[in-house]
């Protein structure tokens, strides 16, 4: 595929800012961290099943680009541990260390985790990973892979392309990364275009996008992350190649949701 270079992202990544530490800031009662999603961890695994067509086989296709065979992978944004779980099941000797800011979410992951009987093989660490990517926390290295679901899309498009280049750097050579995560439509029409689609096939599925919408929590800018922060696909690959990955893809796409990702 070829990657095109955007005016935006170029500029972005040629900014000589150095990231600072951020610190947290602190949470009122009733608001959650960007990304919780649902103001009830329990809801979760329900409801993020009804605002997101197909997000299992979004997780899926993640975990088919991982060598089965890894041993050492980083999860960054683990929440509940939906997309933990299905790696764990098709990696069986990896150890799963996996980063989240929310202490909820990795509460909810752990006990499911141990139900499962995979509690030997996960470590959950209570971490921003845009602390990680500023380089103000450190978590080890050598990964044989690095996979993410529905949370680097809370970060500026500066954090984005550095936690890329810490990715890079963490990965053995030959390692694998793969995120799946919204896009930002590549056009108005476009943008158009998706949530038609979205809200015909909630009415088709007979899941009122109201109701589901009205568990989602209030949430605000916490450590490094926002609401939402997209990018367009085309420049998540650029910022992937400028971060040094060599083979680059996108093996699933659906509408506004994308799996892409790479090996260095
Ligand atoms: C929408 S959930 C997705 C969870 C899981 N990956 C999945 O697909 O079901 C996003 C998760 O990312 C976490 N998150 C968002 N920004 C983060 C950050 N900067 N550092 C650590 N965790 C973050 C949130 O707390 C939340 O648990």
């Amino acid at each position: 595929m070829e990657i095109k270079e955007s005016s935006k992202i170029t500029e972005t990544m040629s900014s000589n800012d150095k990231s600072q530490e951020i610190l947290p800031g602190e949470l009122l009662p009733g608001e959650i961290y960007p990304g919780e999603v649902f103001a009830n961890t329990a809801d979760f695994d329900v409801n993020i099943r009804q605002l997101l067509p197909r997000y299992d086989e979004l997780l899926d296709t993640i975990v088919a680009c991982i060598p089965s065979e890894s041993q050492k992978v980083l999860e960054l944004g683990c929440g509940t541990g939906e997309l933990t779980l299905k790696l764990l099941k098709h990696c069986p000797n990896a150890n799963i260390i996996a980063l989240d800011y929310s202490p909820r979410m990795i509460q909810f992951a752990k006990s499911k985790i141990e139900a499962a009987g995979y509690g030997n093989r996960w470590q959950g660490i209570q971490l921003d990973f845009g602390d990680w990517a500023a380089g103000n926390k450190e978590i080890g290295n050598n990964f044989d892979a690095c996979v993410s679901s529905l949370a680097i899309h809370h970060l500026t498009d500066e954090m984005k392309w550095k936690l890329f280049e810490k990715i890079a750097s963490t990965l053995k050579s030959g390692g694998a990364f793969f995120n799946g995560d919204p896009v930002l439509p590549e056009s108005d029409f476009l943008a158009e275009v998706y949530k038609n689609f979205r809200e015909k096939l909630a009415k088709e599925n007979g899941i009122s996008l109201e109701e589901v919408r009205s568990k989602v929590g209030k949430s605000v800018t916490y450590g490094y992350s926002s609401q939402d922060c997209l990018a367009t696909l085309e420049d998540h690959l650029l910022m992937l190649k400028k971060a040094g990955f060599k083979t680059i893809t996108v093996p699933w796409k659906y509408y506004r949701m994308t799996v892409f990702g790479g090996f260095v």
